[in-house]
């Protein structure tokens, strides 16, 4: 895959420059620097992360890591810390060889986001462990909170480490940013982000995160529609009943009750996680894997998607609130912040006209499962019945993200010896047993790779930013308050009927219940 070439396809003034330098295997000095590099983020993925991707020898050669944040720690101190990191949440206990050579490269530099003289600090820094030799090729990670990518990204402008003036980008070698997720709290904050990003970055050198998309499972999404020819003549209107996608969750907001509380499952789950997953199931086949083809495909999802402003949202949205929401530490006692939400989308277009797509997703519910389900049209006509006190399902086929992940094909068969009775079973595929020796690996480490490599793929562009804000902004501004539902169920009963309104009930395939989720 290459982040530099395009399909052709595009009439959109496309927001996708292609003049990055290719950065195939190099020798060239490559940094990475992680602002906020005493993070929970750094420490429970991004490192580990690292460290296996440096132990399957798939970094960069020389690869340096330099975290950069407010405590006052030497290189020592921030490699044991990491250490401890990688043993928790990472594979360090059995490769501490490994870890002590990793670790030579590793580095601190202890500065304030706000402040341009640890900017200067930083580039010193820098200079010194690129040796003095161009080009060098660096890689700005921002896992700091929102309110800092926009001041950080000015900094990283103003300070020449983004660029120098005056030398061209071969020269001096590739600058990207990772930018973490939430992007934005709604369009307007979103385009004044990219705004201010695009002042220092061009796009191509802009990734923005979406973890969900170094899935491994959301990846075979893809493979699965487009590498079989079985299933795409099915995947429209004329077989479709409906679409769910759901992305339930057992834990609370716990620790995280204060931003949450500021933002809520719409902004937490909705506009990101569950957008993308939508887009990947209801998207063209495009005719290359290539960032471009990609995610101009993706974003023509999301411009069909019928938006009915806030009379839409409310009739096809039911949010809610586990019970004990309001008593958790750093949550406003009056907040109306939903922790759930169901929706009802359409997308306007050839292939998907009238087929409902539901997603579903929240805390403190009674399984935690990602799932995509197809259900099929019933049968035009029926000859056969289900066993007394049975029901017939039509055919669904479920993708089943985490965490057993696989696939279920759900079908019809005889009951055996019970006359011309049926019943429905499922066909199934484990990653775990038909993949035994191999891991699926977190999604950090395909990200971080594919970052360094300068393929955007799996990264979000602008403009798809800027449509999922226009998606769900009416349910931003929804005034209704949210059904309350006990922890531990499937969300506020309100979500059942809104199914129930097209003859439809949720469905789970793939959890430990393995049927209804409801
Ligand atoms: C994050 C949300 O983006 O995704 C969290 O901020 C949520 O609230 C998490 O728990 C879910 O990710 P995963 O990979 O566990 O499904």
């Amino acid at each position: 895959m290459s982040a530099d070439s395009t399909d052709g396809l595009s009439t959109e003034p496309t927001t996708e420059p292609t003049t990055e330098p290719t950065t195939e295997p190099t020798t060239e000095p490559t940094t990475l620097v992680i602002f906020g590099g005493t993070g929970d983020l750094a420490r429970r993925k991004l490192l580990p992360a690292l460290f296996q991707l440096g132990c399957k020898d798939r970094l960069p050669e020389n690869l340096k890591i330099i975290g950069f944040a407010r405590q006052n720690l030497t290189d020592d101190n921030y490699r044991d810390l990491m250490g401890d990191s990688v043993r928790e949440f990472g594979s360090l206990a059995h490769r501490t060889d490994e870890w002590a050579m990793f670790a030579k490269n590793i580095f601190f530099v202890p500065g304030d986001l706000d402040s341009p003289g640890d900017y200067a600090k930083l580039k010193s820094r820098l200079e010194f462990l690129e040796e003095g030799r161009q080009p060098a090729n660096r890689l700005f990670y921002l896992s700091v909170a929102p309110r800092f990518f926009g001041p950080a990204v000015a900094n990283l402008g103003s300070s020449g480490l983004a660029g120098e003036p005056g030398l061209g980008r071969v020269e001096q070698g590739w600058r990207r940013a990772v930018i973490e997720k939430p992007f934005g709290r709604d369009l307007d904050s979103a385009q004044a982000l990219n705004e201010s990003v695009g002042r220092v970055f061009d796009e191509s050198q802009v990734y923005r995160i979406d973890h969900y998309l170094g899935k491994e499972t959301v990846q075979n999404l893809l493979v699965f529609r487009f590498s079989n020819t079985i299933f795409e003549p099915l995947w429209n209107r004329n077989y479709v009943d409906n679409i769910q996608i759901t992305a339930s969750e057992e834990v609370s907001v716990g620790d995280r009750a204060g931003y949450y509380d500021q933002s809520g499952v719409i902004r937490d789950m909705v506009q990101n996680h569950l957008l993308q997953l939508l887009t990947m199931v209801a998207m063209e086949p495009p005719n290359a894997m290539d960032a471009n083809s990609l995610r101009n495909h993706k974003i023509e999802v999301l411009r069909a998607i019928r938006r009915g402003g806030p009379e839409g949202a409310a009739r096809n949205t039911v949010l809610g609130q586990y019970k004990g929401y309001l008593d958790e530490t750093g949550v406003d006692p009056g907040s109306s912040t939903p922790t759930f939400a169901a929706l009802r989308l359409y997308v306007d277009n050839w292939r998907w006209q009238g087929v409902p797509f539901y997603l579903r997703t929240g805390k403190s519910m009674a399984e935690k499962v990602t799932e995509i389900v197809i259900q099929f049209k019933r049968p035009p006509h029926m000859m056969f019945s289900a066993a007394p006190g049975d029901e017939l399902s039509p055919n669904s086929l479920a993708l089943c993200l985490q965490p057993d992940e696989g696939v279920h094909l759900r079908f019809g068969v005889k009951i055996p010896d019970q006359g011309m009775f049926m019943d429905s079973k499922d066909m199934s595929f484990h990653y775990d047993s038909a993949f035994k020796d191999q891991d699926i690996p977190e999604a950090y480490e395909r990200l971080l790779q594919d970052a360094l490599e300068g393929d955007a793929s799996l990264f979000i562009r602008s403009d798809h930013i800027e449509q999922a804000w226009r998606i769900v902004e009416p349910l931003l501004d929804s005034k209704n308050r949210p059904h309350p539902y006990e922890p531990g169920t499937w969300g506020p009963e309100a979500a059942d009927r809104l199914l129930a309104e097209n003859g439809h009930k949720w469905l789970g395939l793939c959890g430990a219940e393995d049927e209804g989720h409801a």
